[in-house]
């Protein structure tokens, strides 16, 4: 029968079968596949794994601490962060357009990835080498799920970050065997083997966050401060739906912030001149197609009213009708 407990103790013995004495890296997204992933290896070879996590200041309020506190705490695992807030910053600066917002963001994340790769890999060069030749970091950690080995034909890739980002490869001279533990499994599964390892639940229960995060939620450019009040909406949002119980109901919720555009409100004494936030939570089985949730009319007045009144630079709050198609889930 089916356990968390019989698949977690099979996938573990599994692994080391695999791994032997070798090192593994693992990058982490702060979503539920690579950290279940991580948290597997972990369990199976402890610190011979080591996981990185590149801060690219893209996701939202809580979840960079979610990653570097709590899931380093829960699971014990060895943890490199890198900052590259500055970084993504300035190499969005000026640039409006989604497509491109979405190829620099993967470009820089492969890039600070594989240098993070390098310096894993040299740290861990000294007597190691000797026994395992120059390159001691043999294995790379997928999360990729059983869907997603169907959808791709169920072929075993080799050196291929596909991460959250379907971009790009290692160079060469970094080549890596792929560990993907949880091949056999479906979203269901992983969350309960995720349960079973003591992942946090914040983590575990996480809904789909795409991996340009909030980049690709500002519609125009990305700055230091439309992310903060973007990422002050969105918090409020998640804190409302949370509240009124709607978490299972939403399979996400997109909070938009249409950055280049201004309407006219009034506040207090004043007029004000800020910006719309758009709400969009969806209903979806798979994210191909939704429908737009019905949320309840007193919640999304809780929402507009704390957003408005808490945000600066936010005076209107709107919400998305649109169902997929014709509209996608997220706006760019
Ligand atoms: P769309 O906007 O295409 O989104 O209806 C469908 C689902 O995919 C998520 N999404 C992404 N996930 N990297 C990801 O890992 C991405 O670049 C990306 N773009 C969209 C989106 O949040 C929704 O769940």
């Amino acid at each position: 029968t089916w356990t968390s407990g019989n698949v977690v103790e099979q996938l573990v013995d599994d692994i080391r079968a695999r791994v032997g004495d070798d090192r593994v890296i693992c990058g982490l997204s702060g979503g539920v596949d690579s950290s279940v992933a991580a948290a597997l290896v972990q369990r199976a070879v402890g610190d011979q794994l080591t996981c990185v996590f590149v801060d690219h200041g893209l996701l939202r309020e809580g979840e960079a601490e979610q990653v570097e506190q709590d899931f380093v705490a829960a699971t014990g695992v060895d943890l490199v962060v890198v900052d590259a807030r500055e970084r993504f910053l300035s190499a969005l600066a000026g640039v409006s357009d989604p497509e491109e917002k979405r190829k620099i963001i993967g470009r820089e994340f492969i890039r600070v990835f594989e240098q993070a790769a390098r310096d894993v890999v040299a740290a861990h060069a000294g007597a190691e080498a000797q026994a395992h030749g120059d390159h001691p970091v043999k294995w790379l950690v997928q999360g990729t799920l059983y869907p997603d080995v169907v959808e791709s034909g169920g072929g075993t890739g080799t050196a291929n970050i596909k991460s959250h980002h379907n971009v790009g490869g290692l160079p060469d001279d970094l080549q890596f065997q792929l560990i993907e533990p949880l091949r056999t499994l479906f979203k269901d599964e992983v969350r309960q083997v995720g349960l079973e390892l003591g992942v946090p639940e914040t983590i575990v229960w996480r809904q789909p966050f795409p991996g340009p995060g909030l980049g690709i939620r500002i519609v125009g450019e990305v700055t230091g401060e439309r992310l903060e009040i973007l990422r002050q909406a969105d918090a409020i949002a998640r804190a409302e739906l949370t509240a009124a119980g709607l978490d299972r109901d939403v399979w996400q919720c997109p909070v938009v912030l249409l950055a280049d555009v201004r309407s006219v409100g009034v506040q207090g004494d004043g007029r004000t001149y800020g910006h719309p936030i758009v709400l969009r939570p969806v209903s979806s089985e798979d994210a191909m197609t939704a429908d737009w949730t019905r949320v309840p009319y007193d919640v999304l007045a809780r929402i507009s009213s704390r957003i408005t009144n808490e945000v600066e630079e936010v005076n209107r709050v709107v919400l998305d009708v649109t169902s997929k198609p014709p509209g996608t889930i997220e706006w760019e």
